[in-house]
């Protein structure tokens, strides 16, 4: 057996990088478009999602509100000064810190982030965790499987299965979608980092099946029960 990794923390020169940069690559252009001059966005303390909306943000010259949320237990007294929560606040992002725990979810300190933007008199654009139930979240990683399979040409092998940690869901779910070109939807395995199985399991399949209907596939077949609509999900720019 062999085992590749691919290096999404090697996929931009951005603040580290990491897969949550290229569901970025499809949302940036509509947050423009809207001529919003916030982004507002929430992950846990040390999330990667929210450094890297704060590397965007700093980069294409807006501003930056993170809702740093509780979303594991931990006992280092310098937890929510040190790594991404520290990079995010050197770039320029507002960092509000939360006691609300992990859900994929829609959640109150986000939407009072979002308002109190609007009550300065700015221009927010809500950008859900990890990106995963923005309506183009999915996107990012339809193109990675792309890519995936222009490096298999050069390698001259095809990958059997593909591996993947899952949280929010866009990641996986995008892939499957992409792998469903070449019907290895089955092929991409996620391993649930957040404890809720079920619940991830439901908020990938919606995922994927909006996604695909985005990106003009045919929906993926997999199981689980659909959940939440991203269309229909209550995210404030929907
Ligand atoms: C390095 C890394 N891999 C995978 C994931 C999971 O991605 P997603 O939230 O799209 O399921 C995350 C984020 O939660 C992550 O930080």
């Amino acid at each position: 057996m062999e085992i590749y990794a691919k290096r999404e923390d090697c996929n931009s020169g951005l603040a580290f990088g990491g897969n949550k940069l290229r569901k970025l690559e499809y949302i940036i252009p509509d947050a423009i478009a809207s001529k919003a001059d916030t982004l507002v966005s929430m992950g846990g303390v040390q999330s990667n999602h929210t450094r890297m909306i704060a590397a965007v943000a700093a980069k294409i010259g807006m501003k930056c509100l993170l809702v740093q949320e509780s979303w594991v237990p931990h006992e280092d007294a310098v937890y929510d000064r040190v790594g991404n929560i520290l990079l995010s606040r050197i770039m320029g992002a507002e960092v509000r810190l939360v006691e609300e725990g992990f859900d994929i979810g829609i959640r109150r300190s986000w939407k009072q982030a979002f308002d109190d933007v609007k009550s300065r008199g700015g221009r927010p654009y809500a950008i859900p965790a990890g990106a995963s139930i923005h309506k183009y979240g999915g996107l990012g990683y339809v193109g990675f499987a792309e890519e995936v399979r222009a490096q298999e040409k050069q390698l001259g092998l095809a990958f059997d299965y593909i591996v993947v940690c899952t949280v929010t869901g866009s990641t996986h779910a995008g892939m499957v979608v992409g792998f469903a070109k070449d019907q290895r939807q089955r092929k991409v395995l996620g391993i649930d980092a957040s404890a809720t199985p079920a619940q991830t399991k439901a908020q990938v399949l919606n995922i994927a099946q909006h996604t695909a209907s985005r990106s003009q596939t045919d929906a993926p077949d997999i199981d689980g029960p659909a959940s939440r609509s991203p269309e229909h999900s209550g995210e404030p720019n929907a």
